[in-house]
């Protein structure tokens, strides 16, 4: 009966874990680099002097951009480019999404072989 108890426990911690674990860090990442969202914003989503870096602003601000280019909402013209790349992103997705960016660190990036993610993902 004890062992039962104590099985059961284990189970359910196990359960748990599964549960806890947190991808979508790496999912985000995927989706950025196969969705060529990096020949634009940057392999470090540092941005250019023409295109807006990316790395480690606001999760909601970024959040708040995508879903409203979603829309087709635009603040300027040249933002409207934006609603082509966001159009097949689901809400896990753009949630993914805004987490890699927002915890972005440059030394995993640096490691990232783009190449590989781009042939490996189906979309
Ligand atoms: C062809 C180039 C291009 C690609 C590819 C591209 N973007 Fe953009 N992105 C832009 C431009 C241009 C803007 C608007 C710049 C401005 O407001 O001056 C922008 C703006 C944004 C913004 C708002 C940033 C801010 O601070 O206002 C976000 C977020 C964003 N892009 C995310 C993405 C994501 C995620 C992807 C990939 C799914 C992507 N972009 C792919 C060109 C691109």
């Amino acid at each position: 009966m004890k062992l039962t108890f104590l099985t059961i426990l284990l189970i359910l911690h196990t359960l748990n874990l599964f549960a806890k674990e947190d991808n979508s860090y790496e999912k985000g990442k995927t989706i950025y680099y196969a969705n060529g969202c990096a020949n634009c914003h940057g392999t470090n989503a540092e941005g250019s002097n023409y295109y807006p870096s990316l790395a480690n602003k606001e999760q909601k601000y970024l959040t708040n951009k995508i879903n409203n280019f979603k829309k087709g909402i635009a603040t300027t013209q040249k933002q409207e480019i934006m609603f082509t790349f966001v159009n097949a992103l689901s809400k896990d997705d753009i949630q993914n999404l805004t987490k890699f960016l927002t915890h972005f660190t440059k030394e995993d990036s640096d490691k990232y072989d783009v190449e590989e993610d781009l042939l490996g993902v189906d979309y």
